[in-house]
């Protein structure tokens, strides 16, 4: 394969700051809290919520939201499984480099393939990766709609539309469960923030 004999000659360079050092500074750690599920589910309100919290309390937070990431670094991809698998990798390497700069990282992407999802978690540390099942039926998502983009999808203008022209596939094991349907932003959020508190991701 050209890439292989390409890297042949690449060699990783090593940094002289320590993630652990990085932890004491900030008093937080880096993760990256991946954020799945359907349009309209609520995953990126809730995303800019906790960041917002987050840097409230002086904790360095970032969002790479889907929407966003498909303006510039993925804006040549569309929405074909292949499409999305390289949205996801392109997303999660980037995502990487965020959380290795000790920043907490939220990551709102559709991401509805399981293995996708996996080869990504694949990428971090154990307890790095903390995925978030943002759980919502697709008839409340459908009636949300605040982008118009399931009608579109059900008169067949968008095509490939998850949920309605092309799967999404929940998670099996993610770290935590939001229910949107049932819950506020700020429940939401709080959830979110319970955990890292819990699991001492913040000091
Ligand atoms: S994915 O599946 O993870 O690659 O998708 P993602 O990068 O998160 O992008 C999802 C946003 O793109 C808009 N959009 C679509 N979504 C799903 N299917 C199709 N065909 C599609 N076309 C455009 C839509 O605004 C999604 O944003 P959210 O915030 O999820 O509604």
């Amino acid at each position: 394969m050209e890439n292989e004999t390409d890297q042949k000659h690449i060699y990783r360079q090593q940094s002289k700051v320590m993630k652990s050092d990085r932890y004491h500074r900030n008093r937080h750690k880096g993760c990256i809290i991946w954020l799945t599920g359907l349009s309209g589910s609520g995953k990126s309100s809730i995303s800019f919520e906790i960041e917002r919290l987050l840097f409230e309390r002086n904790v360095s937070a970032y969002v790479l939201d889907g929407d966003n990431l498909r303006h510039g670094l993925n804006r040549d991809l569309g929405f074909s499984a292949d499409d999305r698998r390289e949205n996801i990798r392109r997303s999660a390497e980037a995502a990487k480099l965020f959380v290795d700069a000790g920043i907490i990282t939220l990551l709102s992407l559709i991401s509805p393939y399981r293995v996708d999802r996996d080869a990504a978690r694949a990428l971090f540390e154990a307890g790095d990766f903390i995925e978030v099942y943002v759980k919502c039926p697709l008839d409340v998502c459908e009636q949300r709609d605040p982008k118009g983009l399931y009608k579109k999808a059900r008169t067949g203008e968008i095509r490939e539309f998850t949920g309605i022209s092309a799967p999404y596939e929940p998670p099996l094991q993610p770290e935590i469960v939001i229910q949107t349907d049932s819950q506020t932003l700020i429940e939401s959020a709080e959830q979110i923030m319970q955990y890292l508190r819990t699991y001492q991701y913040l000091q």
